[in-house]
């Protein structure tokens, strides 16, 4: 391997990419990968989509920057038309970014200029959620709870309140789903009132948790509950959409599947798709106008609006509703997960298939009932990984409790996959997991 001047988050190398197309990769040596997790969620309609190149080219030969205070473009105008009639009702207004971090700073700088310039100055709690991610700035840390990523960090941002994100599956209680997700709900509640009212923003939370929980759904009820509790105390609710939104779970907004107008929705990943940075902010107009007449948001970044990353996100767009991408990841989802569940029976240490429409995954234990988590020291989470990938299949994983320890693998192609590449994904799998249980002694049942 040549000697890499890269400096990434560690020391691990990985091949050098060549090119891509549709849901494969090449590596320089001509191996092809199936990219089962968009990268990390983000190719959602797959690698060089000739439409998207095609935009991006013709706009570059016009133009590839005009500054925001200089000037307007079309590309961005034509975007923000196209999100706003995509966004639930009363979000008028885009703010463009390039990327999801950027997006939720966003989201909390509207919510705190908002009570600023209305005089509530006292507003500035933001509960969040655990684990959660939110990002990697230093506000959206402090919403953060995933440990490896935030305690270096902790004393530089204000550690911001947090409740237990739903994980309904390993409570072991009487409940019916209904009641758990209004047990989960009624914690915000509690929140609310310990934290002092006056003194809370907003809520923050991915409305299906993303990398940290392994696209941990919570009960229907949950999510009107918590937007009853955030009107009752006037408290703003951000939906963190950057993984969820732009077509992920089979909607154009994960809200939409429970009919839920949030004040304030951040996106990213699967709106640039893997072609350009890009990221958007929306809010209820009354937050937009008020902080606009009031002066102006004091917040902004350079790259903000870039006419070829609007280009690239319409034309995303656009091949998202003109081939029926999302009804595909609704029908896709249902098969993928259907495979996954059937590989439970197979393999009994997987203790959990979760998610929606091509936002799904699968977690190990060690006990199917207490959800003990497998032993630390097996690594799974990188280690079936690593198996996976020398055959060929990408996927992508992270530490279930808190960053710690806990293994999910999120499973997540692009949404322009078809049933038999849902099948060869699911065949590579079951390759990797047998690998994976005789390497590591677990057991395994033949069907
Ligand atoms: C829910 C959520 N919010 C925010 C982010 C941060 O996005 P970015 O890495 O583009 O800054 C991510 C990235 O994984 C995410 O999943």
């Amino acid at each position: 391997m040549q000697k890499s001047r890269l400096f990434y988050q560690t020391r691990a190398r990985r091949p050098v990419l060549d090119r891509a197309e549709g849901i494969y990769l090449w590596d320089i040596n001509g191996k092809r990968y199936i990219d089962g997790s968009s990268g990390a969620m983000v190719s959602n309609i797959g690698h060089s989509n000739p439409r998207v190149l095609d935009a991006m080219r013709a706009q570059m030969d016009k133009s590839t920057f005009g500054y925001r205070l200089h000037f307007e473009t079309q590309p961005a105008e034509d975007l923000a038309n196209r999100v706003a009639e995509l966004s639930p009702e009363g979000h008028e207004k885009v703010f463009f970014v390039s990327g999801g971090s950027e997006a939720v700073e966003s989201a909390i700088k509207i919510a705190r200029q908002y009570r600023y310039v209305t005089g509530d100055t006292k507003r500035h709690k933001l509960i969040s959620r655990s684990p959660s991610y939110h990002g990697s700035t230093m506000g959206a840390l402090s919403l953060t709870s995933y440990r490896p990523l935030t305690d270096p960090f902790t004393p530089l941002f204000v550690d911001m309140p947090k409740i237990p994100a739903p994980r309904c599956y390993l409570d072991r209680d009487d409940l019916s789903d209904v009641e758990r997700g209004i047990k989960y709900a009624e914690m915000l509640r509690q929140k609310i009132i310990e934290e002092g009212p006056e003194s809370v923003l907003a809520f923050v939370m991915e409305p299906i948790g993303g990398a940290s929980t392994g696209a941990l759904v919570a009960p229907d009820s949950y999510y009107r509950r918590i937007r009853e509790i955030c009107d009752e105390f006037d408290v703003l609710l951000i939906y963190d959409e950057v993984m969820t939104g732009v077509g992920r779970t089979g909607k154009f907004l994960a809200c939409e599947h429970w009919d839920i107008n949030p004040d304030i929705i951040a996106t990213s990943k699967g709106f640039g798709a893997g072609y350009v940075p890009l990221g958007a902010m929306t809010a209820r107009d009354e937050l937009v106008e008020t902080v606009l007449d009031a002066g102006a948001f004091q917040h902004g970044y350079t790259y903000a609006g870039n006419p070829i990353a609007c280009t690239a996100g319409l034309a995303v767009i656009d091949e998202i509703l003109e081939r029926d991408l999302m009804g595909n990841t609704e029908r896709m989802g249902l098969e993928l997960t259907a495979g996954l569940k059937a590989l439970q029976k197979q393999f009994p240490f997987i203790g959990d298939v979760r998610g929606k429409g091509l936002l799904l995954a699968f977690e190990l234990v060690s006990d199917l009932e207490t959800m003990e988590p497998l032993p630390k020291e097996l690594n799974a989470h990188t280690r079936l990984v690593d198996i996976a990938y020398e055959k060929g299949l990408i996927i992508y994983s992270r530490r279930t409790r808190h960053g710690l320890e806990g293994d999910h693998f999120l499973v997540c192609p692009p949404m322009i996959i078809t049933s038999e590449q849902v099948r060869d994904i699911l065949t590579l799998l079951q390759q990797s997991l047998s690998e994976f249980a005789a390497e590591a002694k677990l057991p395994t049942e033949s069907l």
